[in-house]
């Protein structure tokens, strides 16, 4: 069955000495607990490998990755270099890089293969903008960003990514999509992968829920059937913050 995860996404925050204090100090809190959930960080890159330290049960995710294997990329980190510090996951596809470093689909279906050829987990973002939500056509929207960027897997690497969708709208605004909308999209989401992939596959996809989600929205975003845990921004960069939100499970 599929696993419910809570990841937290830094995005471009904390000194690396305050990523480590953050990194510590969520393990220290998480050891002894039962946790019914796994819990990943998505650190900026140069906090992976002295993160990778500090965590023992956390699960270590980099941001981003290269759509290049190696070389004359100046400024590109590969997903190769990203697995090398101890990293099982990456962010791909996330809005923020979408909007305001150009990235598209087929950019986005390169850096799926490279993650997965490098042995890391993509947790792959989608979601619409809000004038798309205001327009109707905000399952047009993910559909097609779902299969632009992902329907060449095959079923086995399929079976290996993460999804998380994030309605633009609500990322960073405090504006949350809510309980029902989420979950009319995730169910859109499964049942557009039971389509290509059938059930099974569909049913074992872990699909988070991301934008501005808190403690005070978690529980009920997580208690609906398709809703698989949290892809959290803001909410992730304290442990008083975020603590709750993985208790909400
Ligand atoms: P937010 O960000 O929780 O701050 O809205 C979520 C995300 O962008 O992943």
């Amino acid at each position: 069955m599929r696993k419910n995860i809570v990841a937290g996404n830094w995005k471009m925050n904390n000194s690396l000495q305050e990523g480590i204090d953050l990194a510590k100090d969520l393990q220290k809190v998480l050891n002894g607990k039962t946790i019914r959930c796994d819990v990943v960080i998505c650190t900026p890159f140069i906090h992976l490998a002295s993160v990778a330290k500090e965590i023992t049960t956390i699960g270590l995710g980099a941001q981003n990755c290269a759509d290049k294997v190696s070389g004359a990329y100046t400024g590109e980190v590969s997903a190769a270099m990203i697995a090398s510090t101890g990293a099982k996951y990456v962010i791909i596809g996330h809005s923020e890089r979408r909007a305001y470093y150009g990235e598209t689909n087929v950019i986005l279906k390169e850096k799926v293969l490279l993650a997965l050829a490098n042995n890391l987990t993509p947790i792959f973002c989608i979601g619409e903008v809000l004038s798309e939500r205001e327009a109707g056509i905000q399952e047009q929207v993910v559909g097609t960003q779902i299969k632009e960027s992902l329907f060449d897997l095959s079923p086995a690497d399929f079976g290996k990514i993460v999804l998380a969708y994030e309605p633009v709208w609500a990322i960073g605004t405090g504006k949350t999509a809510t309980s029902a909308q989420a979950q009319e999209m995730h169910a859109f989401i499964r049942k557009t992968i039971a389509g290509k992939y059938g059930k099974e596959i569909a049913d074992n996809t872990s699909i988070l829920y991301g934008g501005s989600a808190n403690a005070g929205n978690a529980k009920e975003l997580f208690s609906n059937p398709d809703v698989d845990g949290g892809l959290i921004g803001g909410a992730s960069l304290g442990v008083d913050k975020f603590l709750p939100i993985i208790e909400a499970f």
